[in-house]
């Protein structure tokens, strides 16, 4: 067993944990935070993807002892004092959502490419950013419309 210590959506939490154990299951079954999905364990589908030190990762791809020191934020972290996220929003007024397996992974990465853009996304952008998040339901036009509406909330709201 190895130590590790993380902060999920700013809590510390120590543990040990076996070398092989994968973030994805650290963050569900050790911290009880379910809404990181798992939808293929080899990386193809991005319902496992989180934030890591502000980064999207396939939590499926990294091993909870490389993520030792590191802040994550989950699905759960992303609403604050009681208000959606502005992704959240989006996604439920654009209804960008059906089963909602995929959304926790869509909203995590479409977090990552909005605030890492140089500029105003275009559909073209949002399209190929979350080339690697897989959606059975959608036919992903509502999940685009709703990441640009989103887009735009941002970048209005980190400009004011
Ligand atoms: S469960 Fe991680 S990419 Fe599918
Ligand atoms: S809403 Fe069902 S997989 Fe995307």
């Amino acid at each position: 067993m190895r130590h590790i210590a993380v902060t999920v959506n700013g809590t510390r939490h120590e543990a040990d944990v076996e070398p092989r154990t994968l973030l994805v299951y650290f963050l569900r079954e050790t911290l009880g935070l379910t809404g990181t999905n798992v939808g293929c364990d080899t990386s193809t589908c991005g319902a496992c993807t989180v934030l890591v030190g502000g980064q999207s990762v396939k939590s499926c791809t990294m091993l909870a002892v490389q993520a030792d020191g590191e802040e994550i934020t989950t699905i759960e972290g992303m609403a604050q004092g009681g208000e959606l996220h502005p992704l959240q929003k989006a996604f439920h007024e654009h209804h960008g959502l059906q089963c909602g397996y995929c959304t926790p992974g869509m909203i995590m990465a479409s977090d990552s490419l909005i605030r890492e853009a140089d500029g105003p996304l275009t559909e073209s952008d949002v399209r190929l950013g979350l080339e690697g998040n897989l959606c059975r339901c959608t036919g992903y036009h509502n999940i685009v419309q709703a990441v640009l509406a989103a887009s735009q909330e941002m970048r209005a709201g980190s400009s004011a």
